[in-house]
């Protein structure tokens, strides 16, 4: 009797979530930049992969923002290592992992990112066994790449699977956020874009600002551009950051939490791309930097 009814509630766990919770191929790697710094990427990267959490994936930031350790500050937590420990120091991925609220895992690129371009091959093979650790047990990994057209931005942004550009309504994010997407265009490397409206004063100028970029992505680019939604300027946002704790658990019903959370079950419902997994994505992103 007791051995039936758990395999009733197995049954029943297997029909509300999946029988296989892993993806095929791995997970979505999902970079998220911008031409302009400040425009609030990594606010949105800790707090869509805590929305996700919060739907049930299981999600790895890696922050790829050379030299700036925001996500950790943002999150309150401070890493047992980074990456650079990994290829240098011997520590193994399970050494360097961090894991925040929700269960989201957190990996700090630190200056080992630096270092991609100068790795022999058994510094990495180390680094493709090691990342490949998340290719089964992971849905999202999250990249805060940081801004601009570097050669660091736009190789993650390249190895990815998807990438996602935050705008804000000032004409220097728009210009210098078209200037990534037109690069991105240019080496036809992702067929669409994701695109987030941060800190639009109402969502009348979000909207306004989101026909604007399709407005010139029409005329003059090759790539769609699909609007996965909009963050509006809200205090609750700089308050919590004031705080170090992520404004979708410091203010949950705030008008930001309630914008991730709809960016993030737009994500997870609307359309995707091919993933390429763990090892493609750090292959690629190795024969970019060589
Ligand atoms: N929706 C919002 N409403 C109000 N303020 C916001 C919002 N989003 C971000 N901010 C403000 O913008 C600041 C910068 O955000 P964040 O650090 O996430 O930007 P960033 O793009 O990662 O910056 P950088 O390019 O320097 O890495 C935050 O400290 C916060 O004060
Ligand atoms: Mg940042």
């Amino acid at each position: 009797m007791t051995d039936q009814a758990s395999k009733l509630r197995v049954l029943a766990n297997n029909a509300l979530i999946g029988p296989a919770k892993k993806p095929a191929g791995g997970p979505r790697i999902i970079a998220v930049t911008s031409g302009k710094g400040g425009v609030g990427k990594t606010n949105f990267v800790v707090n869509l992969a805590l929305a996700l959490a919060n739907m049930k994936q299981r999600v790895v930031i890696l922050d790829a923002d050379f030299g700036l350790a925001n996500v950790e500050v943002l999150l309150g937590i401070n890493p047992p290592g980074t990456l650079y420990e990994l290829l240098y120091k011997g520590k193994t991925i399970e050494d360097i992992i961090v894991e925040g609220p929700g269960k989201v895992r957190f990996i700090s690129g630190g200056s080992g990112l630096h270092e991609l371009a100068n790795l022999d091959d058994k510094q990495r093979q180390h680094l493709v066994n090691s990342l490949s650790y998340f290719q089964n047990c992971t849905d999202f990994v999250l990249i805060d790449t940081g801004a601009g057209i570097s050669k660091n931005v736009l190789a993650f942004t390249a190895a990815a699977d998807e990438v996602i550009v935050i705008f804000t309504p000032e004409p220097t994010s728009l210009t210098d956020g078209y200037g990534i997407i037109k690069v991105m265009s240019k080496f036809n490397v992702h067929r669409e874009v994701g695109l987030i409206v941060n800190m639009a004063a109402n969502e009348r100028e979000a909207c306004q600002t989101v026909g604007k970029i399709n407005t010139v992505a029409n005329k003059f680019l090759q790539i769609k551009i699909n609007h996965l939604g909009s963050i509006c300027a809200d205090y609750t946002v700089v308050q919590a950051v004031k705080n170090q704790k992520p404004f979708i658990l410091a203010e949950p019903h705030s008008a930001a939490s309630k914008s991730i959370l709809k960016i993030a079950s737009n994500l997870i419902n609307g359309p995707r791309q091919p993933v390429k997994g763990m090892g493609g994505f750090i292959g690629k992103l190795l024969k970019l930097f060589g």
